[in-house]
């Protein structure tokens, strides 16, 4: 396999972008076909079945595109169908999951909790996750059900998303956390709101950063990384009604961008 060829990250929606946006700040050469699967979001009370199927269709999308590997940037997705993907196909898949050790492991008040979809936190791995954590700290979980398809609005209702937020953040902060987990890649575009109402004295704990890092570190273990000086190209492609697909895109990635259909 050659190292210039581009990698695949995928989300349901937008969502991914916050990791593409990472990806693409640590590793500028690396080519990028990022696909929002739209028309399908969002993904989290879908079942597995129905997300393994969805996934397996972008994978095949990514095959007959010839990527060196792919970024799950969705935990729903990963949650769901990661492990069924690893066997299905023999390419590197990097996923993600939220993240509760970083959080645990900072927290002082000994209590975290975790926004994320209804899916992610009803799947065996995150319950494995959890249970791994547990006694450390106490969790608690929220799931976050109409977030995603406030997020997926070209223009967003910010009061309905701010209504949402305090209703789910209101039971943790009861509960006394001092780390709030974000579960779920959309939600990266709600930090400053989720701030707000948090308060300055909690800590908001995303694995961005750290999905964005294990690519390279994957990719440098295969001799993947793309070692020539051109920068790399971010192609994006999306499931959903074009039209509206690049005005959501452009608006979420911060500058007009091409929308090509999957
Ligand atoms: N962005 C996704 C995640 O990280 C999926 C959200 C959804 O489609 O429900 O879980």
């Amino acid at each position: 396999m050659s190292s210039s060829l581009p990698v695949g990250v995928f989300d349901s929606g937008v969502g991914g972008l916050s990791i593409l946006e990472k990806i693409h700040q640590l590793h500028p050469r690396e080519s990028i076909l990022y696909v929002a699967d739209s028309a399908f979001a969002p993904y989290g009370p879908k079942g597995d079945e129905f997300i393994i199927q969805r996934s397996r269709h972008l994978m095949d999308f990514y095959l007959s595109h010839q990527v060196k590997a792919v970024v799950v940037a969705c935990n729903t997705a990963t949650a769901a169908a990661v492990a069924q993907l690893r066997e299905d196909y023999d390419l590197p898949i990097v996923g993600m999951e939220p993240a509760l050790k970083p959080a645990a492991l900072a927290s002082s008040s000994g209590v975290i909790g975790v926004l994320a979809t209804e899916g992610t936190l009803a799947s065996d791995k995150f319950v494995d996750l959890k249970s791994r954590f547990d006694g450390d700290v106490e969790i608690i979980t929220k799931p976050c059900s109409g977030l995603v398809e406030h997020i997926e609005q070209v223009v967003p209702d910010w009061q309905a998303i701010n209504h949402l937020l305090k209703e789910y953040i209101t039971p943790l902060l009861d509960k006394k956390v001092d780390t709030i987990v974000l579960g779920c890649t959309h939600y990266s575009f709600l930090t400053t709101q989720i701030k707000e109402i948090a308060g300055p004295d909690i800590a908001i704990v995303d694995t961005d950063d750290a999905v964005a890092r294990r690519l390279g570190s994957v990719l440098e273990e295969k001799d993947l990384l793309k070692n020539d000086k051109v920068p790399g190209e971010i192609t994006f492609y999306s499931s959903g009604d074009l039209s509206i697909q690049k005005k959501l895109i452009s608006r979420c990635w911060g500058k007009e961008v091409n929308v090509l259909p999957l």
